[in-house]
């Protein structure tokens, strides 16, 4: 481990226990109290050849950044906060195939970490937002998934090619009480009934996920996990108004594209931008 200052306790093993594991990535970890961005830091050591596997860690930022410019807000200490440096080979177009299996390792192992009876309501809305649907039986039922996980990947290429890839992720963890603007919107492992959550066993299990896929969708496409994109995706079947887009979500094709039914029956893919179940704009649509 290198770091400036002490661990937190419950992330100290992360570095041996993925190296027991036989994983490529977490190592070296940089673990930091506060940082602007995890991104940020990962993005100027991949400038200065960081290897493959490097991550990095954080308890805060002061400049957390997501996904369309929106800044990443988290309690210090509470929640995890790291960007991992991925140097696997893959043609430039094969990108968005990646951040899809991004969002599926961390839904993975939210999944996990929210225990027995959860594996169905840990969703990923396209591209990569990781959300957790209510399970109660009462009233509150009904009510939308809320977003547990954020993912914002970041990309260096060479001509055609990608050079390396910083996977930026924030999971809710311990936090019990959002922010007003977010209340309704967010939740965390310990509000959606995940028993003892532990973020080093969250880390690890999401680091695993994306040792075993990254490599095997960028060498053959979206195809060995098509089927559990499918099963995961929060929109299929749900009506969408997004810009001027109106349609029915159909799923994501193999190029990772989502599948979007027009009220007169055409099929748009949607390739980029923001896709809400509400009023928003998608950006780019073929
Ligand atoms: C989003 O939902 O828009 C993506 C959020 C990504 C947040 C993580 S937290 C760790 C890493 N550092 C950042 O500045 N952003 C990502």
């Amino acid at each position: 481990m290198t770091s400036t200052d002490r661990i937190a306790p419950d992330l100290a093993t992360v570095e041996e226990r993925a190296r027991a594991r036989g994983l490529a990535l977490g190592s070296p970890l940089v673990w930091m109290a506060e940082v602007s961005s995890t991104n940020d830091l990962a993005k100027r050591a991949a400038r200065d050849r960081a290897p493959h596997g490097a991550i990095w860690v954080a308890d805060s930022q002061t400049a957390g950044r997501g996904r369309q410019g929106r800044a990443w807000s988290s309690a210090p200490g509470e929640n995890l906060l790291f960007s991992v440096l991925l140097r696997t080979p893959c043609p430039l177009a094969r990108l968005p195939e990646l951040c899809l299996v991004a969002g599926l390792a961390v839904r993975d192992a939210v999944a996990r970490a929210l225990g027995d009876g959860a594996d169905s309501r840990v969703l990923v809305k396209w591209p990569n937002d990781v959300l957790v649907a209510d399970g109660r039986a009462d009233a509150q039922a009904n009510a939308s998934p809320r977003k547990i996980a954020g993912i914002l990947v970041e990309s260096t290429l060479t001509g055609a090619a990608v050079e390396s890839l910083v996977v930026g992720i924030g999971i809710n963890v311990h936090t019990l009480e959002f922010p007003s603007d977010l209340a309704e919107r967010a939740t965390s492992v310990a509000r959606s009934g995940g028993a003892y959550p532990d973020r080093g066993a969250l880390l690890l299990d999401v680091l695993e996920g994306l040792d075993r896929d990254v490599p095997r969708v960028a060498a053959l496409g979206l195809g060995l996990v098509h089927d559990r994109l499918l099963r995961a995706c929060a929109l299929r079947g749900k009506a969408l108004v997004a810009g001027e887009l109106r349609g029915t979500c159909e799923g994501i094709d193999r190029d990772g594209k989502l599948l979007v039914r027009r009220d007169d029956g055409s099929l748009a893919k949607v390739s980029s931008g923001e896709v809400h179940l509400g009023t928003s704009a998608i950006s780019r649509v073929t």
